[in-house]
């Protein structure tokens, strides 16, 4: 069994906040493996690379690693700096959901976040990790949401939406992300036969934490694994 929380969901699904706050409840590493392909989008940006058909030898160049930022908290590190604020973008948001359809690509990372996970437990958050990445993960944990209130919260991300977007323009790229990611060939976004489902539309951020949490321990008991402090 691996030393992994998988919390896997569509976008805007509430994933991160959610399994960054489960992650300080319990003291462990929280890794968002979106910031993985999105660091890859970036690159490949910035490289002026064609980001529809990237290659082994360009990934091989990419130095992913975690690092503690000034707050002292575990941020992703590309190429040796904090990307911040740039992985959030509206452009390399759609770059990632291209990036993530290439089987080379998910192939690079796969390697990358299994070297994640080891003697400690891990948090980690996206949208394979309970099917392809941690099949045998300890929980695995499917978020979802209704469309409307994935588009809510996502409006209210600072920098994820265009300045000026509407509702229904948040709502419609959402989509749009959601047929790419759970219909692309190589690990296409569902849950995996033995995750947990929890819809978490019209919960607060606390509800569905301490939802999580109490299912997470529940899990990690009948599995006779103690990290619960
Ligand atoms: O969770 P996010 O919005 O940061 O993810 C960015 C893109 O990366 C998203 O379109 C789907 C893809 N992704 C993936 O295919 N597999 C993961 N484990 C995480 C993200």
């Amino acid at each position: 069994m691996s030393n992994c929380i998988a919390i896997d969901g569509p976008a805007a699904s509430g994933k991160s906040t959610i399994a960054r706050r489960v992650a300080e409840k319990l003291n462990i590493a929280y890794i968002n493996t979106g910031s993985l392909y999105r660091a890859v989008a970036l690159a490949a940006i910035r490289a002026g690379r064609d980001l529809s058909s990237l290659d082994r030898s360009f990934l091989d160049t990419l130095k992913l690693e975690y690092a503690e930022n000034e707050s002292g908290a575990y941020e992703l590190k590309l190429n040796g700096a904090f990307p911040g604020a740039a992985l959030r973008t509206a452009e390399v948001a759609a770059g990632a959901s291209l990036v993530a359809t290439q089987p080379v690509v998910r192939d690079f990372l796969l390697g990358v976040q299994r070297g994640f996970a080891g003697e400690r437990m891990v948090v980690m958050e996206g949208r394979d990790i309970g099917t392809v990445i941690f099949p045998d993960a300890a929980v695995k944990i499917f978020l979802t949401a209704s469309p409307e209130e994935r588009a809510r919260r996502r409006l209210a991300q600072d920098g994820e939406s265009p300045d000026g977007a509407t509702l229904a323009e948040v709502a419609r790229e959402i989509a749009a992300r959601d047929k790419q990611d759970s219909e692309r060939a190589v690990a296409p976004l569902k849950p995996a036969p033995d995750a947990i489902l929890v819809d978490t539309t019209g919960f607060s951020l606390d509800k569905a934490v301490e939802t999580i949490i109490g299912l997470t321990a529940r899990k990690l008991q009948e599995s006779g694994i103690c990290i619960m402090k």
